[in-house]
């Protein structure tokens, strides 16, 4: 990858002026910051505290004018790099106190190259890969002058209809917290360098939980499940250094999260020290008024500045209430003093004070090679391989015709999936597209629908004629973009339009069926799943999505993805979720009656009084942690290095992993934990660790973890304890699998 830096104009007058940076020389740091406010007036400190939108206060000359007069802090959505070095420039030379601009931007899953979407990424379960593909994005993204992104997205969810599901690590606190970590090492890398782009914790916290998923409703979180649930991957994401946090959207417990002091203060300041700064969301300290938590702006303000929230992205409750609420004493200059420090913080952390400002990296680093490569391997190994009979798939390279049918075959701006501002179709190699290359004439492609929502039955004779005359079906199912991601929830979370008339249509060809989804959540599937031979789901998979899945129909690489997310059968399962509590009656899929064969006289008060549904049963569609390869592995051999762990002691467990295949293949490992009693209800599993092996056939590995008592430790809704009980504990393939053991925590 070609790095170029760009010197032109470097503005060295402000190097005097703090030579601070991101330095460990902390308390020297600090005095810097508060000698700074010292010297600032009341309207240059709300002028930090306010974000805008690009544009917001006129034409350029207007902007610098604003800046020279320190009327804000930061700019959303300014992508030209000479723009921003003109504008950091007046904010360094011509301000009063020369502090620099923040530019934000949301890079929520790659800037021009796309990786797959948040939750496809999640299915590697390989963070490493996370911090690479951020990376390359936050080099991208800085050579348009962007210095802060409004990312990672740790919102844990458990419901499909939610259309930012799309956007997290799925429903585990543990996974979830891994990948925040990684992709806030990937956008951050070194701070001191001219590609580090500051990240953001968002949205902090509870939004994954709006009711019945629609977006940026009520929240209810009891305090045990926000804290052994929700917060985790925000204090992961503190501890790892997250430069930002953004408070959301949701009221949480009857107290909206931008104006919260319990989740803002209390935890995010008081308990875990956090030094960095909190941004709100857009317009979410106005968004209070229609909560019914504040009367007005003003109230709004008040609220928000008490409870933490430093800077206010979009609208201007602070600028144009902040003073006044000094004046009236709701508010001190001194609360003012702390917000503004945070951001100044922020600003000295990112080395801006010190960098040239218009240091960025070329642009033509962007859609480099090596980027399109890693956005292909990240691709590949997030697609999860759902069904595969009789060993479907692989294809091989020399059939003789592949029908390749489907809205979603040739959809390059969709298989970028949601949240891409600067993601660009043209820059997609489609399905179609890399089927064609490897294929020639041997592709019968017809798109069958001309998307997803598509009602029309016209193209189904073409489609079927095509899978009459091929030796295998392709169908690329799905949904588009916009039916998921910010606002775009789904109450029906099938497949839309009237795919499932298609994929019946083509299934009665008798030819071999194989279904590729793309989509920004989990569908229910599973009538689908029973017709189809193979299924392959791709997520919206990015930029490289037509090689990616090539590479997997035709074996060049096993699937290795495991879902982060528990599928269901459909939306009245919903919420769903692997480490759901076990009821007083729990009921196994034996003891379900089933609707159709409940007599219709009958006389009973109730089917057995367990815990089920009658039409559904008690088992999701998928479990949470699965996922299908061309091998075969066998767990065997389970070992603890105890029957016994200490307080503050830890144990190893280990299982002999085989590929008993004729696949080189790698496997994602799971370890899962149920503590059987506690002082408050348990789940039924937890996730404790997760590897990932490769395995050539016949290759035998053996897969250890630690665990520690540490890791058994929980928020029982008075404090965090490590409970003496029994332990049951499973290395497995998936949630629902796996080898048993058994241990006393003493
Ligand atoms: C609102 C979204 O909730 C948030 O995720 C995003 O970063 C901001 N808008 C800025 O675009």
């Amino acid at each position: 990858m070609k790095i170029r830096i760009l010197l032109s104009i470097v503005g060295l007058g402000f190097l005097a002026a703090c030579s601070a940076g991101s330095g460990n020389n902390l308390d020297t740091q600090e005095e810097k910051i508060r000698q700074m406010i010292s010297e600032m007036t009341l309207e240059e400190k709300i002028g930090q505290m306010q974000q805008v939108n690009d544009g917001f206060f006129g034409d350029d000359e207007a902007t610098k004018q604003a800046i020279r007069e320190g009327k804000v802090g930061s700019f959303l959505n300014m992508i030209e790099p000479d723009r921003i070095a003109e504008f950091q420039k007046v904010a360094i030379e011509e301000s009063k106190h020369g502090i620099p601009l923040l530019f934000g931007r949301d890079v929520i899953h790659g800037f021009r190259t796309i990786f797959p979407i948040p939750l496809g990424m999640a299915s590697s379960w390989e963070p490493e890969l996370a911090e690479k593909a951020m990376r390359i994005a936050a080099i991208e993204a800085s050579s348009m002058g962007i210095n802060w992104t409004f990312a990672p997205m740790m919102d844990v969810s458990w419901d499909p209809r939610w259309g930012r599901i799309a956007e997290g690590c799925g429903e585990d606190p543990l996974l979830t917290s891994e990948f925040a970590v990684a992709m806030v090492k990937g956008f951050q890398g070194d701070l001191n360098d001219p590609t580090a782009v500051a990240a953001c914790a968002k949205h902090y916290v509870g939004y994954g939980m709006s009711e019945a998923g629609r977006d940026y409703n009520t929240t209810y979180i009891p305090e045990p499940l926000l804290r052994n649930v929700h917060l985790r991957p925000f204090k992961a994401a503190a501890d790892a250094g997250a430069l930002t946090f953004m408070s959301a959207f949701n009221d949480l417990n009857g107290v909206p999260t931008s104006g919260n002091e319990f989740t803002l203060k209390t935890i995010l300041r008081d308990e875990w020290g956090y030094k960095g700064m909190v941004v709100s969301d857009w317009g979410s300290i106005e968004e209070m008024i229609n909560h019914g938590f504040a009367a007005d702006k003003k109230q709004a303000a008040g609220i928000a500045v008490k409870a933490g929230v430093d800077m206010e992205m979009a609208t201007t409750c602070y600028a144009d209430n902040l003073a006044q609420l000094i004046k009236d004493g709701a508010i001190s200059e001194e609360q003012i003093n702390d917000r503004v420090a945070n951001i100044i913080r922020v600003k000295m952390e990112m080395g801006l004070f010190k960098k040239p400002y218009n240091s960025f990296v070329s642009a033509d680093t962007i859609l480099a090679p090596s980027h399109l490569e890693m956005s292909r391997e990240v691709a590949r190994k997030s697609m999860v391989l759902l069904k595969n009979n009789n060993s479907t798939l692989p294809l091989s390279k020399n059939i003789r015709s592949l029908a390749v049918i489907g809205p979603l075959a040739d959809a390059g701006r969709d298989q970028l999936g949601t949240w891409i501002f600067d993601g660009n179709g043209d820059d997609s190699t489609t399905p179609k597209q890399a089927f064609g290359e490897i294929l020639g004439s041997r592709m019968n492609y017809v798109d069958g629908l001309e998307y997803s929502r598509d009602k029309s039955t016209k193209g189904f004779a073409q489609a079927i004629a095509a899978a009459k005359n091929s030796d295998a079906v392709l169908f690329f199912a799905g949904e588009e973009s916009i039916l998921s991601g910010e606002a775009n929830a789904r109450g029906i979370i099938d497949l839309p339009g009237i795919q499932t008339e298609l994929i019946a249509e083509l299934k009665k060809t008798g030819k071999p069926l194989i279904l590729v989804v793309m989509a920004g959540r989990p569908l229910g599937i599973g009538a689908e799943m029973d017709m189809a031979d193979a299924v392959l789901y791709a997520w919206h998979p990015g930029t490289m999505a037509g090689p990616a899945v090539a590479d997997l129909i035709f074996g060049d690489f096993s699937p290795s993805g495991k879902l982060p997310v528990t599928f269901v059968k459909g939306a009245g399962q919903i919420p769903f979720y692997y480490y759901r509590k076990n009821t007083g009656r729990p009921a196994t899929e034996n003891d379900v009656v089933y609707i159709d064969d409940i007599p219709r006289d009958s006389k009973q008060l109730s089917l057995g009084f367990k815990s089920m549904h009658i039409d559904y049963g008690v088992t999701p569609l998928l479990p949470f942690g699965f996922g299908l390869s061309y091998t075969e592995f066998k767990y065997e051999n389970l070992k603890l290095s105890s029957g016994e762990m200490s307080k503050d002691g830890s144990i190893t467990l280990s299982a002999d992993i085989r590929n008993v295949g004729n696949f080189e293949a790698e496997e994602i490992v799971q370890l899962y934990v149920h503590d059987k009693v506690g002082s408050i209800t348990r789940p039924i599993k937890e996730l404790k660790g997760f590897k990932k092996i490769n395995l050539k056939p016949g290759d035998k590995t053996t897969v250890n973890f630690d665990l520690n008592a540490k890791d058994l430790q929980f928020f029982n809704g008075d404090a965090y304890v490590i409970e003496p009980g029994d332990f049951e504990v499973w290395i497995g393939p998936n949630s629902d699998e796996g080898l048993k053991g058994t241990f006393v925590l003493k």
